[in-house]
């Protein structure tokens, strides 16, 4: 090798230029569960300076802006007979158990006072005419306790809780992609890397304290409620690889009523058409004019919970009675004009802009691939076994179980925003002055070297295309309905995926395929962990139906955790969740249950 030739091979393996940042508390996502977090800590002494806010999309336009149809607590606004205990109960017997009764009571006690709060924020809610927070029926809850924004409820808070953290002066950074978090060899996170998405830069973050509110995997389903660019397991294949545990991957809730692609356009394919639509009345209909919902549930009809419906419309479309377009028919076109253009108005509009008038005629929508039950294994104040090292909002588990009450999403963003910021806030006033042990440099040397081998990497495959085969993996083979067999084979063409990744064609830092490529081994962490906790599942429930197990097995009544093994293959076990507090057995035992003809 001739002097010119060893200058560049010694160039080469230079350790390129890096921005380092030095928050004490780095939070990762924007949505409504990092803001909230952030907002506790300030509120509680720490110095905002000590805390940035990162994420990937513009400040203020996180997924939690596509939670439209509103947030749980029991305030009682129109059934005073309703109370946290029973909001917890719904939530459990719609978990089918397997939800941490501990987790589930934490989010529901602290609803009603959280909602107020936000009131106090200056959330935009939607008034009964005595200026209340309204309330409206939301599926398989015994009482009105959704609170809500007319249709645009996720957003509303969203935008109250920046305007909160801004006034307060909580740093935030947009267009930022994290690709690994830092630890050390005792377990304890020390930060994380990335970069920035507009020009490229490498970061560096310094943190005594990570917190990861970065949404969950479902858009690695063909069909899926969010944008592309969103949940595609980052937040759980991060904590995963940083030596966190995952759980009850497996359940993965379908939306009832997404958009229909075939005669909406493909850019709305699977976007929700907000629950809200059945909560104020909307019926489903097949395309013979049916309303099918009667001959599956013939007690809660549309607003039976989002596993049941969902499963009623996927089985309506494969036996051959669904639209041309793929899918079946809602209708809320009995209801005034007038009251659907002030209880649903984003709906209404995106349609009208559609060609479709809701007032006077019904829209199209099928399943979609919506929120990942499953996620991070966390204590009752969010942290992981990584010490130091939280995950919030979508991106934990145990609150949900095997199915997710609508509204309940919102409501546990905030829940645990708090709880988490608050432990935080108590830990970082128990240190010492001194800032951690800063970041470990050999890891971040060797993180920064693959990031460098992968940008302008010149393979054979297409990062998006492999990360759109992922997604037909997993929608043909752990979809609404699930066996054996096609989880295996499942298993085997995500082999393929995964090897045809170690020779990807990737463009410079800032490109969209640099972006793909790093999603792309996110989506397989967490498409492995759903293939194979649904395949060890052998029982149908909630969000997890096996056509070759179709019944719910007590022996089940567990979690399934997967974990690094030594060999750095994933390893499951399981382990039964809590039992629930006395009040909250109380209520379970009364058999609480919407009564879904009040509202016809
Ligand atoms: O349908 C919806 O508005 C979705 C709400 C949720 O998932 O909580």
């Amino acid at each position: 090798m001739d002097r010119q030739s060893e200058n560049e091979a010694a160039d080469a393996a230079e350790t390129p230029d890096f921005e380092t940042v030095a928050p004490s508390v780095l939070i990762v996502g924007a949505g409504a569960a990092g803001a909230r977090a952030a907002i506790e800590l300030v509120d509680r002494g720490v110095d905002p300076e000590s805390v940035l806010v990162i994420g990937k999309r513009s400040h203020g336009d996180a997924h939690t802006t596509w939670a439209r149809g509103g947030i749980n607590g029991a305030l009682g606004t129109h059934d005073p007979e309703d109370g946290w205990a029973i909001h917890a109960a719904d939530t459990l017997n719609e978990g089918h158990h397997v939800n941490d009764p501990a987790k589930v009571e934490a989010v529901t006690r602290r609803m009603p006072e959280l909602l107020r709060e936000l009131d106090d924020w200056g959330m935009p809610y939607s008034r009964t005419e005595d200026g209340d927070i309204d309330q409206r029926y939301f599926g398989a809850q015994s009482f009105r306790r959704t609170a809500f924004a007319g249709d645009h409820t996720g957003e509303s808070i969203l935008n109250t809780l920046v305007d909160k953290a801004q006034s307060l002066g909580i740093p935030h950074r947009e267009d930022v992609f994290v690709s690994k978090l830092l630890t050390d060899g005792d377990d304890r996170v020390r930060g994380a890397v990335g970069y920035d998405m507009d020009d490229g830069e490498y970061l560096v973050f310094d943190a005594d304290v990570v917190v990861l509110a970065a949404g969950g995997y479902t858009s690695i389903y063909h069909r899926h409620s969010s944008r592309d660019d969103e949940n595609t397991g980052d937040g759980p294949a991060l904590a995963y690889e940083a030596g966190a545990e995952l759980m009850d991957m497996e359940f993965v809730q379908f939306h009832p009523t997404g958009m229909v692609g075939d005669r909406y356009g493909d850019d709305w394919d699977g976007r929700l058409v907000t629950e809200a639509v059945r909560g104020e009345g909307g019926r489903l209909y097949n395309a013979e004019g049916e309303r099918f919902m009667e001959r599956y549930s013939p007690g809660q009809m549309e607003l039976d919970a989002r596993d049941v419906v969902a499963r009623a419309i996927a089985q309506e479309i494969a036996e051959g009675r669904g639209t041309e377009h793929g899918g079946v028919y809602l209708d809320i076109s009995h209801r005034d004009r007038s009251f659907i253009e002030e209880r649903l108005p984003r709906m209404y509009e995106r349609f009208a802009d559609l060609g479709v008038d809701m007032a006077t005629e019904p829209v199209e929508v099928a399943p979609t691939a919506h929120y990942g039950m499953g996620g991070v294994v966390v204590d009752e104040t969010g942290e992981t076994r990584i010490d130091g090292l939280y995950a919030i909002g979508e991106t934990m588990a145990g609150v949900h179980g095997a199915n997710r009450l609508g509204g309940n999403s919102l409501a546990e963003t905030l829940a645990f925003g708090e709880i988490a910021g608050a432990d935080i806030a108590d830990r970082l006033a128990a240190a010492d002055d001194s800032r951690g042990g800063g970041v470990p440099s050999a890891a971040v040397e060797r993180h920064l070297a693959d990031l460098e081998a992968l940008a302008n990497s010149d393979g054979a495959h297409d990062p998006e295309t492999l990360l759109n085969e992922l997604r037909d993996v997993l929608w043909d083979h752990a979809g609404i309905l699930r066996d054996e067999g096609g989880l295996e084979a499942g298993l085997d063409r995500l082999q393929t995926v995964r090897e045809r990744a170690a020779d990807l064609d990737v463009g410079p830092v800032d490109s969209r395929s640099f972006e793909f490529a790093l999603d792309l081994g996110y989506a397989l962490v967490a498409a492995e962990a759903i293939l194979r906790g649904a395949s060890e599942r052998t029982e149908s429930r909630g969000a997890h139906h096996r056509t070759d197990w179709p019944e719910r097995d007590a022996d089940w009544q567990r979690n399934v955790t997967v974990a690094v093994d030594s060999i750095g293959a994933m390893r499951l076990s399981t382990s039964r969740p809590g039992t629930p507090s006395d009040g909250v057995q109380a209520a379970l035992d009364a058999g609480y249950e919407l009564d879904y003809h009040q509202l016809e």
